[in-house]
């Protein structure tokens, strides 16, 4: 069985452990865990041959970064002015309700996280949710459920079947 260190062995290795490459291992790190545990920060430093300070400053430095662990999805919901304006806190209510979580939180199988933004750039599209970097416009909080519902779905997956009839 492979572990941790190893593992973070293999992405370092990729990057040919390259001190200039903090970003992307650590982005690689990030995809592989959801998050940045600390034995991992660790385990960079050490193969990088960095100081664990110097890893941890780029770590906290990039809000991309998390130290806290992250569920499987991101859900980000936009409450810029535009999206406000167009029924963001509404959506932001539907998505807390079909999720069981407040914004900052992840639910507790791990499935997804809920965060907010102040503006996404994109202020036509407005109110916009985006899951996992995909932008769904024009939400409301009748859509939101079926989008959520497909990140639910994992195929062979009854857990989340159950989820999905008793929501
Ligand atoms: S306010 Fe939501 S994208 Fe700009």
């Amino acid at each position: 069985m492979v572990n941790d260190y190893e593992k973070v062995k293999v992405i370092v290795d990729k990057y040919g452990g390259n001190h200039d490459s903090v970003i992307a291992i650590l982005q690689d790190v990030q995809s592989e865990y959801h998050y940045l545990p600390e034995h991992t920060l660790r385990a960079v430093a050490s193969q990088l041959g960095l100081p664990l300070i110097q890893v941890c400053g780029v770590a906290t430095f990039f809000k991309a970064f998390s130290l806290k662990p992250r569920g499987e999805h991101t859900v980000t919901i936009c409450l810029g002015t535009a999206c406000h304006v167009r029924g963001a806190p509404a959506v932001l209510d539907e998505a807390r309700r079909q999720l069981g979580i407040e914004p900052g939180n992840t639910t507790d199988d791990m499935r997804f996280t809920l965060e907010t933004v102040n503006c996404l750039g994109a202020c036509a599209l407005g109110p916009i949710l985006v899951v996992d970097g995909e932008y769904h416009g024009q939400m409301s909080p009748g859509k939101v459920k079926k989008v959520l519902n497909k990140f639910k779905k994992t195929p062979g997956d009854k857990r989340h079947e159950e989820l999905e009839v008793s929501s």
